[in-house]
């Protein structure tokens, strides 16, 4: 039987490469493509090393279509997951229409592409920062979506309701998923593969790792007096390998034309809230190191809780996430150690 290939946009990022390794070794074939912006070729090379599989790489900017129309001329395949974006919350408010420009034009880049060359299926790296604070927990895929309090989570809202207009007009002709990612946490067990935050963390768990290491004197946990059991925040930590293995899922749903709608959405979580105290305390359990940790104001933008309803992505996917946190945190370790 033919291979099904996928197309990965911001393949060489964190979670395009872990998603690149699941997808092979469930029997995709895969073709990353990555302008290396937030990224490295070590991260291919971590993925072709776990695989045993020579997955070819192209250096492309998704925003540039004449590169990324020689991609689509290059090789075939049905499918495509657009990782492809900038990620700083913070960096967005700062400089808006970078990320206007790069995730929302590369998105419209692929679309196009998409259509002209007749390919079907897209999936869509999207987030839970599009439900804001919302006013239900935990939210399912039709709690509203709140108007996004950064640049960054307005291009996630933006690039979802793109897809879902492809699929709806005559011209698309494509299915489409956006996958609502929580807080993906860990790295692959082989420690090939990980996180690799530029400069400081603005994440709890890369900085939790570089404060281990000592790379950082101090870890910072930002307010211990929201309305939560001990004060802190709470999130839905969800293993980037559990997340990577939903992709694949969603793919397959996509690929054997089970997508009721055209158009559909997943939230990707564990559906377990987890205070900042409580991951700080699992960290020190499970890895054996303290960590030197201090109480410090709220920080702006934060929502004191939010995790996600997962029964959708268990239902329609078959999929849940099984990774214990304490292993999920072990992992983050181990690949912190290999590279501080
Ligand atoms: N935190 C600290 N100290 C730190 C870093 C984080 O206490 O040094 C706290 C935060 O205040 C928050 C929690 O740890 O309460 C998690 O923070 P992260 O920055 O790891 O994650 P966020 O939930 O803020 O952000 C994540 C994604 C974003 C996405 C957002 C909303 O990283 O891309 O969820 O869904 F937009």
């Amino acid at each position: 039987m033919k291979k099904h290939n996928v197309l990965i946009t911001g393949g060489a990022g964190y979670i395009g490469s872990h998603t690149a390794v699941e997808l092979i070794e469930a029997g995709y074939g895969v073709i990353v493509a990555d302008n290396l912006y937030n990224s490295t070729l070590a991260a291919v090379e971590g993925v072709r090393k776990i695989t045993g599989v020579d997955v070819p790489f192209e250096q492309v900017d998704c925003c540039d279509e004449e590169a990324l129309r020689g991609v689509f001329e290059r090789y075939e395949f049905d499918s495509a997951i657009h990782f492809a974006a900038y990620k700083a919350v913070g960096e967005s408010v700062e400089r808006p229409l970078k990320y206007y420009e790069n995730n929302v034009g590369s998105f419209v880049v692929l679309m196009k592409l998409m259509g002209e060359f007749g390919r079907r299926n897209v999936l869509f790296s999207s987030s839970a920062t599009v439900y804001g604070e919302a006013r239900e927990l935990p939210v399912t895929e039709s709690t509203p979506r709140l108007p996004a309090t950064s640049p960054y989570g307005n291009t996630k809202q933006i690039c979802e309701d793109i897809l879902r207009d492809c699929v709806a007009s005559s011209e698309g002709g494509v299915c489409g998923i956006s996958l609502r990612y929580f807080n993906p946490v860990g790295a692959h067990p082989s420690a090939l593969i990980g996180e690799l935050p530029r400069g400081v963390p603005g994440n709890l768990v890369p900085f939790i790792t570089q404060t281990a290491a000592g790379v950082r004197a101090k870890l910072s946990i930002f307010g211990n007096d929201y309305p939560t059991p001990d004060g802190t925040a709470l999130r839905d930590y969800i293993d980037v390998v559990d997340l990577a293995r939903a992709h694949v899922a969603a793919v397959s749903r996509l690929v054997e034309g089970r997508a009721e709608a055209g158009y559909e959405v997943f939230n990707i979580g564990t559906g377990r809230p987890v205070s900042v105290l409580e991951l700080v305390r699992v960290f020190e359990d499970a890895t054996g190191v303290r960590l030197n940790y201090g109480f410090a104001p709220r920080r702006a933008g934060d929502v004191p809780a939010v995790w996600a309803d997962v029964r959708l992505a268990n239902e329609k996917l078959g999929w849940t996430a099984v990774s214990p946190l304490a292993d999920t945190l072990r992992n983050a370790w181990k690949w912190e150690q290999k590279n501080s």
